[in-house]
């Protein structure tokens, strides 16, 4: 993992959230937060919570009474998420790295992580810190993008990308939030974490995006693929993000356009 896949700071969270947020993460969101609301849960942590998506879906389904911890590695996410959601009392932000929770053991009925697992360097220990935090019978719940050829928009950006520098295909798109897909060690990761009962559920779903300039704004800008395209052309962020958008209008047409993701939905009991 190098420094910039982690990098979710400077313009990235205000145009993640603005555009990459309502096209491929709510209703994953949304999914994630009716399966919390049945296990009817006291206490939950959100790692890697970044602008917020799930943390508002929660806060939307969960009793008032059910503390709401929101946390993420980057401060600049935290500030934006907090922003967003305004005062509302039963919801803490707090700045945590998923490999070295700051919480005490068997602290949360549920542990809650939205597409972050593939950023962890080391994922099993991020598994393991999650089964320290949740008490007995506690339940870690969390997804992964499926591979990039299910994930159509993802895959045209970077195949468009490649195309553009030739030289050195900025590969962010494949290698990280498309590259943990594979469900066999995920399930043995998390058995030898010390979880006992494992389920996957793959949940294909079709985004829509307003435009195709939308769509590329929110993937050549809005996440760490922006720091790879700088670090090929310093000043060419724009004629990058234009010739995407260009592509995607020929593929996918013109005003609003829609497509295929798909992600696993991974639950696992301590
Ligand atoms: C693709 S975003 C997902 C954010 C959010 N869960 C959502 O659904 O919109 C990935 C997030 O993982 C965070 N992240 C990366 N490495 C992390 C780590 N070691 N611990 C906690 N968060 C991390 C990033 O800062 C970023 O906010």
């Amino acid at each position: 993992m190098t420094a910039a896949e982690k990098a979710f700071a400077g313009p990235i969270p205000e145009i993640y959230d603005r555009l990459l947020v309502p096209l491929i993460f709510e209703p994953y969101a949304r999914h994630l937060a009716e399966r919390v609301e049945k296990l009817k849960p006291q206490s939950l942590l959100e790692v890697a919570a970044g602008t917020g998506a799930v943390t508002r879906a929660l806060a939307l389904r969960l009793d008032e009474k059910v503390r709401i911890l929101a946390s993420d590695l980057n401060q600049p996410m935290i500030d934006f998420a907090r922003s967003r959601q305004g005062n509302n009392g039963r919801i803490t932000w707090q700045q945590a790295d998923a490999l070295s929770l700051p919480f005490e053991a068997q602290s949360f009925d549920i542990v809650v992580c939205q597409f972050g697992a593939m950023f962890f360097p080391d994922k099993a220990k991020g598994y393991r810190e999650a089964h320290r935090v949740l008490r007995p019978n506690g339940h870690y719940i969390f997804s992964v993008w499926d591979k990039l050829e299910n994930n159509e928009f993802a895959q045209f950006v970077e195949d468009t990308l490649a195309d553009h520098f030739p030289q050195d295909p900025p590969r962010f798109m494949g290698r990280t939030p498309h590259g943990y897909w594979a469900i066999d060690p995920i399930r043995n990761d998390l058995k030898a974490s010390g979880f006992r009962e494992v389920t996957v559920d793959t949940s294909e779903q079709k985004c829509r995006a307003r435009s195709a300039h939308e769509v590329a704004i929110a993937y050549c800008q809005g996440t760490p693929l922006r720091v790879e395209i700088e670090a090929r052309s310093p000043s060419g962020l724009d004629e990058a993000t234009e010739v995407v958008a260009e592509a995607l209008t020929r593929r996918f047409g013109t005003g609003s356009i829609d497509s295929r993701i798909t992600a696993h939905v991974i639950e696992a009991v301590r």
